[in-house]
């Protein structure tokens, strides 16, 4: 029989964020993290907050917002609220579920172990956290 943490391991390489890790990280990411299901209109993280969870969509799509100003909406394969577990300072936005969602959640010690085993993953969130930044910087400039 499949065991459900078959299914996970699956779910979790068929994410981009995790597409480079070998099956045994995927193995040991399956343990570290769960996967929840979330309703449409639910506030999974609020501006301001103290945070105590990295979220990656599996399923769905979520709005991003910071006092009101949508920033973003996030689909499968992006994650969200790795900026409080990073710096260890309050959630910067909001971020709310535009539908149903299938989410990997992944705790603050589980994040950090995560990234301290798996430098493929570290690399991945900074290329992200770098993008994010650059477009910060071209919205804010205006090119
Ligand atoms: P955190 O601050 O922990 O909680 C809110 C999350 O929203 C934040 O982590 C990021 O994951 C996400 N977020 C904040 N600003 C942006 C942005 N400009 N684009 C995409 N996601 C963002």
């Amino acid at each position: 029989m499949r065991g459900k943490n078959t299914t996970k391991v699956e779910h979790l390489g068929n994410v981009p964020l995790f597409a480079e890790l070998t099956r045994k990280e995927l193995d040991q990411l399956a343990k570290l993290c769960d996967e929840a299901q979330v309703a449409e209109g639910k506030v999974l993280v609020k501006q301001g907050s103290v945070g105590f969870e990295c979220f990656v969509i599996e399923q769905g799509q979520v709005k991003v917002e910071r006092d009101g100003v949508v920033l973003a909406t996030l689909g499968p394969g992006a994650y969200f609220g790795e900026l409080a577990l990073l710096d260890k300072q309050p959630r910067s936005a909001t971020v709310t579920a535009l539908t149903d969602l299938l989410v990997v959640v992944l705790g603050p010690r589980e994040f950090a172990s995560a990234l301290d085993t798996m430098p493929g993953l570290a690399r991945k969130i900074m290329t992200v956290l770098a993008r994010r930044l650059r477009d910060m910087d071209a919205r804010f400039v205006g090119h």
